[in-house]
């Protein structure tokens, strides 16, 4: 018994001179939360954001080079209309506070996914945000917004077929870093620890590409209720393990 409280401890004690350069999370669950307190699954959205907004704070804190959270999936459009306009309408609440507080966090910010479905305000307003914090430096967090993985790959193949036709690139020099600079995620390094909440064993179309060699970490904890705690304790999951990359 003493040695298993040990190493529970020993497990949620975090590396902070280690720790990953880019962590992706899966913020699933909110519905779930909502409906566990007879709530509307738009609470469960709210509380999300919520949370959303002390992690990636944290985040930066302790000098994360690079945060990616799943926010709205290529998919989610199946949801009922009132579910998807008041997702949209969080969102713009959120990218109106982080524009009005942007000179004060510093954190740069950039949207994976295919925004052109957006309202012409919101879209503008991702705009707005991305050019504002184009040169901080520091921590990155990436918002992925009608975005799906698969989407991405066939855009990708679409943007670099026409680069071939337009005498701009060759099929026969077309490599993995190559083709890594077509997608939305050009020059960010692949995540290093994927942390999904809620339970899902499953990647539900997030970053395909990108989490070829990602360290998984899933909790049963639903997104609203997702802590620095939590956070820790999948950083210090992530410390543990042994990544090979095929290797020996
Ligand atoms: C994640 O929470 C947020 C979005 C997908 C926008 P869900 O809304 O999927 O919550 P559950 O999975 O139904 O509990
Ligand atoms: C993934 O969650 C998308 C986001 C968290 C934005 P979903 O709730 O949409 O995934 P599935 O439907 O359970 O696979
Ligand atoms: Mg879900």
């Amino acid at each position: 018994m003493a040695l298993f409280s040990k190493k529970m401890a020993a497990q949620t004690e975090v590396d902070f001179s280690r720790l990953p350069r880019h962590i992706a999370i899966i913020m699933d669950g909110n519905g779930r939360w909502a409906k566990k307190r007879g709530l509307p699954r738009t609470a469960g959205h709210a509380a999300g954001a919520e949370t959303f907004r002390t992690i990636a704070t944290y985040c930066k804190d302790i000098g994360l080079d690079y945060l990616t959270v799943y926010a709205f999936s290529s998919e989610n459009w199946k949801r009922p209309e009132e579910e998807v306009g008041a997702i949209m309408g969080l969102l713009k609440k959120y990218l109106l506070e982080a524009i009005a507080q942007m000179e004060r966090d510093r954190v740069k910010m950039e949207f994976f996914g295919d925004l052109s479905p957006l309202t012409p305000e919101l879209r503008e307003l991702c705009e707005r945000t991305r050019e504002i914090s184009r040169h901080y430096e520091g921590c990155q967090v990436n918002i992925c917004l009608n975005y799906g993985g698969r989407d991405e790959l066939v855009r990708a193949a679409r943007a670099f077929a026409q680069d071939c036709i337009d005498g701009k690139a060759d099929p026969n020099h077309l490599t993995v870093d190559r083709f890594g600079g077509y997608l939305y995620s050009q020059g960010v390094p692949d995540p290093d620890l994927v942390i999904r909440t809620s339970g899902e064993l499953r990647l539900s179309n997030f970053l395909l590409w990108q989490a070829a060699y990602s360290e998984f970490y899933i909790t049963d904890v639903l997104w609203p209720d997702f802590s620095k705690e939590e956070l820790h304790r999948a950083i210090a999951a992530y410390q543990s393990r042994d990544r090979r990359f095929g290797g020996v």
